[in-house]
């Protein structure tokens, strides 16, 4: 069968190609330690289950759901916002939930872009960005990320005409993959840049709600007159161990999420009812769930760190989000060290490449591993680095 030509330019999913490399290791038998997706293994709250399970024995929800979700379910996610970031949402104009927020990234640039028209991005990125401006027909212009800038783009080096043509500048803090966090002098800046500019910043905040040491990320809707150059992503996925549920918000400007609900509408017909009452509920959850939840993270992060360090791996301490970012050792590329730890100590981490080629000297672990099985793998890592010595 031949297929399109804009299938064929798509690359399969980085991580598509690489669960199908675990899946054969693991079909000859090997006891993989995966490392290399943010996939939460804890387990969704038990009184979320119960509203979904719930939700769904009554016949009214299992029907086709609202486009633009339940009005209760924009209400809860307004109320919710307004408790963490202090910024009052209008929950008709300003909010619109998605079936997961890779979901609504994907959609975005057929919103806010047309073919030819620049996105900015960052080099290391969620590979998803690149992918979806492709698709539009888009362009995207890439800002390096390194480590002595925070991980931080420098927008000062943004070229006049690249400014001009730029629709979208695309942020996400706290990061994936570099576990980096943006402070509001940034998202202030960011803003700035959009106004000067007639750029749509588009802030992918998924990472939020997993959070150390006290840290509270921002959202940039934060800043004073954002809603009127910004919309941001967020989603339940990583916030309440809720990945398999695909439920994830749009939310800020009020055009583009009218602009966004018009274009879902004709494309999906929404979230199943029961997984927005279990949304509902979620938001819901007492503070101290999610501290709990978090210090284990927190733990996991700080066992981490320190093995580490402990094999001469350079790696910051992150304050939120789901990965470390650790300097591999010299003599390899990303992608060999990947494949090493694969091949010889069944342990999977994701080369720092998959996110661009600014991610070129690192991997990505990811925290979402029981304490054991990260000793096994750490354990198994140093074999394999000092056998290769
Ligand atoms: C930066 C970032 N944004 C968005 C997503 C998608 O999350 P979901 O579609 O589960 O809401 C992910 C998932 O890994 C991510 O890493």
């Amino acid at each position: 069968m031949r297929l399109s030509h804009l299938l064929s330019n798509l690359p399969p999913y980085h991580f598509a190609e690489y669960a199908r490399k675990i899946a054969e290791r693991r079909a000859a038998g090997a006891d993989i330690i995966n490392l290399s997706m943010g996939d939460p293994d804890l387990p969704t709250p038990p009184e979320v289950i119960e509203a979904l399970a719930e939700a769904a024995h009554d016949p009214a929800n299992q029907r086709y759901p609202e486009y633009a979700g339940m009005p209760e379910l924009r209400a809860a996610f307004a109320q919710w916002f307004a408790g963490r970031f202090g910024v009052t949402l209008d929950a008709t104009r300003e909010v619109l939930p998605l079936i997961g927020s890779k979901e609504g990234l994907a959609h975005l640039p057929m919103v806010t872009m047309d073919p030819g028209d620049i996105a900015i991005i960052t080099d290391p990125a969620y590979p998803v960005y690149p992918t979806a401006i492709a698709l539009a027909g888009g362009v995207a212009h890439a800002l390096p990320l390194d480590v002595a800038s925070g991980w931080l783009p420098d927008l000062g080096v943004i070229p006049d005409d690249v400014a001009r043509r730029a629709r979208t500048l695309w942020l996400n803090y706290p990061n994936n993959p570099t576990g980096a966090s943006a402070p509001r002098a940034f998202f202030e800046a960011a803003v700035r840049f959009a106004r000067a500019h007639d750029v749509l910043l588009v802030h992918d905040t998924a990472y939020s709600e997993v959070r150390f040491d006290g840290a509270r990320p921002a959202s940039i809707l934060e800043v004073e007159g954002a809603k009127e150059v910004a919309v941001e992503f967020h989603s339940l996925s990583k916030a309440y161990n809720m990945a398999g549920f695909r439920v994830g918000m749009l939310v800020g400007n009020a055009s583009v999420v009218e602009g966004m609900t018009r274009l879902k509408s004709n494309l999906d017909s929404g979230i199943f009812r029961p997984i927005q009452h279990a949304a509902i509920r979620a938001m819901a959850l007492p503070a101290a769930w999610l501290d709990a939840r978090n210090a284990i993270y927190q733990a996991r992060r700080d066992r981490l760190v320190a093995a580490l360090r402990r094999l001469d791996m350079a790696v910051e301490s992150p304050q939120a989000g789901l990965y470390l970012w650790p300097r591999i050792p010299t003599g390899y590329s990303a992608a060999a060290f990947a494949l090493l730890l694969l091949e010889r100590a069944d342990v999977a981490v994701t080369p720092g490449t998959n996110f661009g080629a600014h991610g070129e000297g690192y991997v990505r672990i990811s925290l979402t591993t029981p304490d054991a099985r990260l000793d096994e793998a750490i354990a198994r890592m140093e074999a394999a680095i000092t056998a290769r010595a």
